[in-house]
């Protein structure tokens, strides 16, 4: 049996299969990662983006994030097979849950996309009409969004990063409030229920599926870790090692493309043997 086939076979046993993802997934969307050649942190700075810095300069923040935002969002990127298998395993209950560091959202595009042309989406729209999806748990939030931080409305970022790009250093609310990316900063915390959810589906699962991550920062690293140690088979997808690797049951050193798509054909040969 190859590492895949017993990848495959471990996902359509599990009662509960868990996908984590992170910037390798949206590559080859075009979405650039974090770390690696071309990575944004080769070009930035991560210490600008500290959740002190926009405290203390919000203006000069924004400016630094207009350019961040114009480097990785710059453009519609659209889901590629990747994302789509994962939704539609989470919309057929192979997958209980997505779990993703992303804050491109296309793990909710995919979704809608998914869920339009299959019978259950189990899509909620918020007051602020964005949609997210039950089986998604973005981690470190959604950068197409920006949210005030005195009346906690959302808005989409498009028209605040232009504003911005207009002068309007930092761009406002109506209510006069500092808008900020509604995305978790360096030096602020993931939201504690964020946090403890993604925690419980580590330990629940049975099946844990880390996908183009490098598994460097935190929960990034230890969610695996986790799972692993109550007993889950861990699978890691990912172009390079990680340093996760040692705890895995299998490590693909493959293309999410490639791999997500032949792992859906083995489990759907699997469910139907
Ligand atoms: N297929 C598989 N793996 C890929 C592909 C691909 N097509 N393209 C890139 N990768 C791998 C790279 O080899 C790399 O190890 O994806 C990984 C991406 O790693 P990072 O850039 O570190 O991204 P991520 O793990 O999501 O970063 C975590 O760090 O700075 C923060 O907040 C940011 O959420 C981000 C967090």
């Amino acid at each position: 049996m190859s590492s895949l086939e017993h990848l495959a076979s471990s996902v359509d046993d599990a009662e509960t299969a868990v996908a984590f993802t992170g910037a390798g997934i949206s590559a080859p969307s075009g979405v650039p990662t974090f770390r690696g050649d071309d990575g944004v942190w080769d070009a930035f700075d991560e210490g600008q983006f500290t959740y002190g810095r926009f405290q203390r300069d919000p203006a000069g923040f924004w400016v630094d994030r207009v350019d961040l935002y114009r480097t990785m969002f710059d453009g519609e990127y659209e889901p590629n097979a990747a994302h789509d298998v994962l939704a539609e395993f989470a919309r057929d209950d192979v997958l209980e849950s997505v779990l993703t560091q992303n804050t491109d959202g296309l793990h909710a595009k995919a979704a809608t996309r998914t869920n339009s042309v299959g019978e259950t989406g189990e899509t909620e729209t918020d007051a602020n009409e964005f949609t997210t999806h039950e089986s998604i748990l973005e981690l470190h939030g959604n950068a197409r969004r920006v949210r005030c931080t005195d009346c906690g409305t959302r808005a989409a970022s498009d028209p605040i990063v232009e504003r911005a790009e207009d002068g309007e250093l930092p761009p406002r609310c109506e209510c006069g409030g500092i808008y900020k990316p509604d995305v978790v900063l360096f030096g602020e915390r993931l939201p504690k229920t964020v946090l403890q959810r993604a925690r419980s589906l580590a330990r629940e699962s049975d099946v844990f599926l880390a996908i183009g991550s490098s598994l460097v920062v935190e929960p990034a690293a230890s969610l695996p870790r986790i799972a692993a140690s109550n007993g889950a088979t861990v699978g890691i997808v990912n172009l390079e090692s990680t340093p996760v690797d040692s705890v895995a049951d299998v490590c693909l050193r493959d293309d999410v493309t490639t791999a997500l798509p032949r792992l859906q054909e083995l489990v759907d040969s699997a469910a139907s043997a």
